[in-house]
């Protein structure tokens, strides 16, 4: 499958270089891009960027040249990990200030799959308003809340309980064995 990271300046930078780790693992194509406020998160929490590899393409934000911003080249999905409250706002309301926002929204126009890793908190009237948006149209808005059941001892661990539902609504791994929805059709009616 070929799969669309975007990473953006939200806490849980962790998250996204954790996911293409994941998807690598299970054979998939990566397409990365990072925006300019992740590298400031990210470097807050110690987390190095992802490097270009086999099967793993990094594109740098300001570039709107490349496949991930065409509607005619075909990704299974695209997942932004984490999604800062700015990007969702960006997302929800079509406008793009940088790459991430316009592969998202080519996802959102040709009804594949788009998945918002949201980490903010507490959320706003319009952070609330834009998750509303964003699922009509066809997104998914998936909480960064890690879970505590298998008693995880590290920070990777922690992540995997998060980035493992992250899968299964990608429909990679034992996701298999899910039945989840595909992508609502809903158009937005305001
Ligand atoms: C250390 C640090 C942590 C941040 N954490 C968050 C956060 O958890 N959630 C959020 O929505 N914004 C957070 N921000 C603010 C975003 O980085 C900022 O709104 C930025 O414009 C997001 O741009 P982007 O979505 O294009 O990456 C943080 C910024 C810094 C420097």
């Amino acid at each position: 499958m070929r799969i669309i990271i975007g990473m953006t300046g939200a806490s849980g930078a962790v998250y996204g270089v954790r996911l293409i780790d994941r998807l690598r693992d299970e054979g998939c194509e990566i397409h990365a891009v990072m925006s300019p406020a992740w590298r400031q998160s990210a470097a807050q929490e110690g987390i190095a960027p992802p490097k270009p590899a086999k099967n793993i393409r990094i594109y740098e934000p300001e570039n709107y040249n490349v496949p991930i911003a065409s509607g005619s080249e075909h990704f299974d999905g695209m997942v932004i990990a984490p999604c800062s409250g700015s990007t969702l706002a960006c997302v929800a309301s079509g406008i793009n200030r940088h790459l991430i926002h316009r592969a998202a929204e080519v996802q959102l126009k040709e009804r594949r799959r788009l998945i918002l890793l949201f980490r903010e908190s507490p959320l706003s009237l319009i952070h609330i308003q834009n998750m509303e948006r964003v699922t009509l149209a066809g997104g998914i808005v998936q909480i960064a809340a890690p879970h505590f059941y298998q008693s995880p001892q590290t920070v990777q661990e922690l992540a995997d309980t998060v980035i493992t539902r992250t899968m299964q609504l990608l429909f990679i791994g034992s996701a298999a064995s899910t039945t989840l929805p595909l992508p609502s059709t809903n158009r937005y009616e305001p």
